[in-house]
């Protein structure tokens, strides 16, 4: 998730905006940036890596009186972290930082090269200023010309724009990203949240998609698609800690809160009418290819499990899957018609990493499934596909299994257009269930109050077993994870059907089951199992759309056609009750014991 700090006003800026991109750390970046406009006076600095990189290149550098200032760190989603990359994005005479994702960017960017724009970054943020400056040769007014640049943006943005041209005025305008504007008298700040400008400002007002405007001479005029618009402002939050959190208790808690739009980023771009596009991809990656080979750990592992059904039942491609400190020593026959892809949340798990080396040694393609651009798994592999779910700082993963998940079942999708036909009518369902995942991610007031209350009946007992089928068993798995992670209660992830082999001799009123219990698949199958466990008095926690009269605790969710769609929401139901029992038993929930966020070690 990259950070925005803007500033105008007569005080000193370079610190007001490297303090503040300082308070942004916490969202994770790989490269930041300063430009500074003051009199006809214009100074930018980008460097890649931290903070003090920035500071070193900007300590002879100082902005007294009145001016302009933009500021940013990157979390890179189009483009690798580098000096050019890094925001601000100049054209001839203006300044760009952007959050978000410009989903139009393509076409944008060729209209400008054929105006003979030449462009020095890989970014969709750098159309923006061009865009601008295309628009300001036209009318020769420039707030006519942000006006036009912002309407022929396509997806999420947030955006702050300075110019020679206004070289007293900021421009904003915010779309699916957040921002923010603080008010000090006539002192005007932009953040992307609170943090940076807690103990500058005294009001803030939290703009809506689709508002934009101008910062100027001390106040700010705000338009939507109707006209002007009443600047609503409201109290500042005082504590920084809270804000970093967005008002929530944990960060892992934040981050299941998000999923429901880090996923439409994970998917910006991505989905078309009726296809699939990864501008990431080669289209000779699949050449030759007729398997598939998945390697990770943890939960990366058990999005890789999901996938397997998916690109079974999708793509018609046979797809393996391995934990990695198994596929390290066991001498793998590998082939080089199988595409090995790993996954990975930190692009750091040292036992992942070392699979990947010896599948490039045996001569495959690799493809890796990331959150961290450059990072050692995403530089080691052919090609990368970044998961854009912004940083991760709760230990147990949440929105990085998620965004992971739906990755792969779009690249199930890519996959049918390159290699097997499924009907047009097949695909479109399948497209119409991926967008209709932001929804079902989304967490109700009532479920996650219902998950509170349960939680208290959870915490001792012999032990948990959350049971699925298909690909509600990898489901499971990271249930039973989560779980453990945070309560360190026993916990198994069992497929359903395996149950009466052995396990259910544990079955009595102190073995919990969590049994997810979808109606879109396997119903009646799912059904007959946990019927077994009841009838030997173990204690059930269902989770269906269908009431189950046999469940001591049920939780209802959404009825869906699509087991995807049920997947995700039972997913959320899974994260939360781990959450919720780990509060009670009073854990570190962002940080259990023991616990690394990334492991790079074997
Ligand atoms: C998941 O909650 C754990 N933190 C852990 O299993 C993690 O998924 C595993 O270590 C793999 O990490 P990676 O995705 O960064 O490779």
């Amino acid at each position: 998730m990259c950070g925005i700090v803007g500033y105008v006003g007569n005080k000193e800026k370079k610190e007001i905006i490297l303090d503040g991109l300082q308070e942004l750390e916490y969202r994770g970046y790989d490269s930041a940036g300063i430009a500074t406009i003051k009199g006809d006076k214009l100074n930018n600095f980008k460097a890649i890596g931290k903070l003090k990189n920035l500071r070193e290149k900007t300590k002879d550098f100082s902005s007294d009186g009145f001016g302009v200032s933009i500021g940013h760190t990157r979390w890179a989603t189009h483009g690798k972290p580098t000096e050019l990359n890094a925001h601000p994005h100049r054209g001839k005479y203006s300044y760009v930082v952007h959050n978000g994702i410009i989903e139009n960017y393509q076409a944008l960017k060729s209209e400008l090269q054929n105006d003979g724009i030449e462009f020095l970054s890989q970014t969709d943020t750098e159309t923006i200023v061009h865009l601008f400056e295309k628009h300001y040769a036209q009318k020769s007014d420039p707030f006519s010309a942000f006006e036009l640049t912002i309407e022929r943006l396509e997806g999420a943005y947030a955006t702050l724009l300075i110019s020679e041209v206004a070289p007293d005025t900021i421009f904003f305008a915010k779309n699916g990203s957040p921002m923010l504007i603080g008010f000090d008298g006539e002192e005007i700040y932009f953040a992307s949240s609170d943090t940076p400008i807690i103990g500058k400002a005294t009001e803030v007002c939290y703009l809506q998609d689709g508002e934009y405007g101008y910062a100027k001479d001390g106040e700010v005029i705000l338009f939507d698609a109707s006209g002007v618009k009443n600047i609503q402002k409201q109290p500042l939050a005082t504590d920084k800690a809270m804000a970093q959190k967005d008002g929530y208790r944990f960060f892992m808690e934040k981050e299941i809160y998000e999923q429901s739009s880090v996923i439409s980023d994970t998917m910006i771009g991505r989905i078309m009418d009726d296809s699939i596009v990864f501008d990431e991809l080669d289209d000779s990656l699949f050449e030759g290819i007729n398997a598939i080979k998945i390697c990770a750990c943890g939960t990366s592992y058990h999005a890789a499990l999901t996938s397997s059904y998916l690109f079974e039942r999708i793509s018609k491609m046979r797809c393996d899957i391995e934990i990695a400190s198994e596929f390290r020593y066991k001498e793998p026959l590998l082939d080089e018609k199988t595409l090995f892809i790993t996954i990975s949340q930190s692009g750091e798990t040292a036992d992942t990493l070392e699979a990947l080396k010896m599948a490039k040694r045996a001569g495959l393609k690799s493809l890796s499934i990331c959150n961290v651009d450059n990072s050692s798994i995403v530089r080691e592999s052919d090609c990368a596909i970044l998961t854009r779910a912004g940083i991760e700082k709760g230990v147990a993963s949440t929105k990085a299994f998620a965004t992971q998940t739906m990755v792969l079942w779009m690249l199930s999708l890519y996959i049918v257009d390159k290699h097997s036909i499924i009907t047009d009518e097949a695909k479109a369902i399948e497209i119409e269930a991926m967008r209709r995942t932001p929804k079902a991610l989304a967490i109700t007031e009532k479920l996650h109050g219902k998950l509170h209350r349960l939680s208290k009946r959870y915490l001792h007992g012999h032990g948990f077993f959350f049971i699925g089928r298909d690909i509600f068993y990898p489901l499971a798995l990271e249930g039973a994870l989560k779980l453990k992670e945070i309560s360190y209660l026993h916990a198994e992830g069992y497929p359903a059907g395996e149950m009466k082999h052995g396990p259910i001799a544990l079955a009595d009123s102190e073995l919990f089951t969590i049994a997810l219990m979808p109606k879109s698949m396997h119903y009646d199958k799912i059904k007959s199992n946990v019927e077994e466990l009841s009838a030997r008095d173990a204690t059930i926690l269902a989770i269906s759309p269908e009431p189950f009269e046999l469940a001591d605790d049920f939780v209802q969710t959404l009825q869906s056609s699509h087991p995807m769609l049920e997947f995700f929401e039972m997913m959320v139901v899974t994260q939360i009750l781990a959450l919720e029992i780990s509060v009670r038993l009073g854990n570190d929930v962002d940080m259990p014991r023991n616990l690394a966020k990334s492991v790079t070690v074997e």
